[in-house]
C-alpha cells in the first residue's frame, strides 16, 4: 500500500507518574497517579497523523516484549503500516515521564533501546514505501546516520520533508540541505543556534541562521504564543488554538508534528497545515498521555470549525 505520510522514528513506552514535585536524590515518596502507554517521539507523531486522516507508514525496530507488542496492538488499533517495523534481539525502550500534576509540564528520560539499533540497509528496504509518500517525517530519537540516511533516501524521490529536531541536539551541516521544514520548540532551537529564543524576534532571528545552514522552511513551535514559519518570503505567524484547560503537555510537539504533516500531505499550503498542526496539539493538551492524547479528524476540523 502506497501512504501519504511515511514517519522514520523511536518507539517506546512511557511510563508516567504525576507527582505535586520531583524527587531529591535519594527521597522517595508517593506520587499521585501512574499510567502506562505508548510513546517514542516517531510513534506519537505516527498515531497523530493517523489519527488525522492521513494513510501511514511507520519505520522502527522493536523488541520481541511486552512494550513491543504494545506498540503493535496501537499500530493496528491506528490502521498505521508496519510492513518495515522491524524485529530486534534486544528489548524495546522505554521513557520514565514525570508530569506536574498542578501545570500539566514535564520532565523525560528517554532509553531508546530496541529501536535505536535500527540501521541505513533496513532504511533502505523501505525505499519504495518512501519514494510514494507525500510527506517523510524525522526526529532525533534514533541514530543521527540513520536519520540522514532516511531524509536523503525521501530527498532523492522529490519527496517533502519535515525534521523534528527532538531532543535538542546539535545537528551535522549535511543535514539542513536535506529538509523542507525543520520544526524546533523554543528549546531546541535555541540549542540549535546557541541563541536565546524567548521572543517571538528572537524566534525570528534564530530562525534565519538555520535558514542559512541549509533548510528550507523553519517552523518554530512557540506552546501557548503558536507557531512561527519562517523562509527567503519572510515570517508567518500562527496563533495557538485552544481546546480547553491544559492537563499535560507532553507529547504536544508530536502532535503538532503528525498534524502538520498529515495536512501538508494533503495539499495544504504551509500556514494552513500549521494551523491545523496548532489545533491537533491544542487537543492534545486537555488529555493525559502521549499517543493516546491524539485527536481524531472530526475533532481536529470541530475544533477549527468554532476557533
Ligand atoms: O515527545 C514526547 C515523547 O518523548 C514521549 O512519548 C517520550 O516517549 C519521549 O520520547
Amino acid at each position: 500500500m502506497s501512504c501519504d505520510v511515511v514517519v522514520l522514528g523511536s518507539f517506546v513506552a512511557d511510563v508516567a507518574f504525576r507527582t505535586r514535585r520531583l524527587p531529591k536524590w535519594g527521597e522517595t515518596f508517593m506520587g499521585e497517579t501512574f499510567a502506562l502507554g505508548p510513546g517514542g517521539k516517531g510513534s506519537n507523531q505516527a498515531v497523530a497523523a493517523a489519527r488525522a486522516g492521513a494513510k501511514t507508514c511507520f519505520i522502527s525496530k522493536l523488541g520481541e516484549d511486552a512494550f513491543g507488542r504494545l506498540a503493535r496492538d496501537t499500530y493496528a488499533a491506528e490502521g498505521i503500516d508496519t510492513e518495515f517495523v522491524f524485529q530486534a534481539d534486544c528489548a524495546t525502550g522505554a521513557a520514565a515521564i514525570i508530569i506536574d500534576e498542578e501545570r500539566g509540564e514535564n520532565a523525560i528520560i528517554v532509553v531508546p533501546g530496541a529501536c535505536y539499533t535500527i540501521t541505513p540497509e533496513e532504511v533502505d528496504r523501505a525505499e519504495r514505501a518512501i519514494a510514494s509518500a507525500k510527506v517523510f517525517v524525522a526526529q532525533l530519537e534514533l541514530p543521527i546516520s540513520v536519520v540522514e540516511h532516511g531524509l536523503r533516501l525521501a530527498k532523492k524521490h522529490g519527496v517533502t520533508t519535515v525534521l523534528n529536531p527532538a531532543p535538542a541536539a546539535s545537528l551535522p551541516e549535511s543535514i539542513f540541505a536535506l529538509v523542507d521544514y525543520l520544526v524546533p520548540n523554543e528549546t531546541e532551537c535555541s540549542e540549535l543556534t546557541g541563541m536565546s529564543v524567548a521572543t517571538d524576534a528572537e524566534a525570528e532571528q534564530a530562525a534565519d541562521v538555520l535558514l542559512k545552514r541549509g533548510a528550507s522552511n523553519i517552523v518554530v513551535t512557540l506552546g501557548e504564543r503558536g507557531a512561527l514559519l519562517r523562509n527567503v518570503s519572510g515570517s508567518c505567524f500562527t496563533k495557538a488554538v485552544s481546546a480547553g484547560s491544559v492537563v499535560e503537555t507532553t507529547g504536544a510537539g508530536d502532535a503538532f508534528c503528525g498534524g502538520f504533516a498529515a495536512a501538508l500531505a494533503e495539499g495544504r499550503a504551509p500556514q494552513d497545515a500549521m494551523r491545523f498542526g496548532c489545533a491537533v496539539a491544542g487537543i492534545s493538551v486537555t488529555r493525559a498521555g502521549t499517543a493516546p492524547s491524539m485527536p481524531k479528524r472530526s475533532e481536529v476540523d470541530d475544533l477549527l470549525a468554532r476557533s
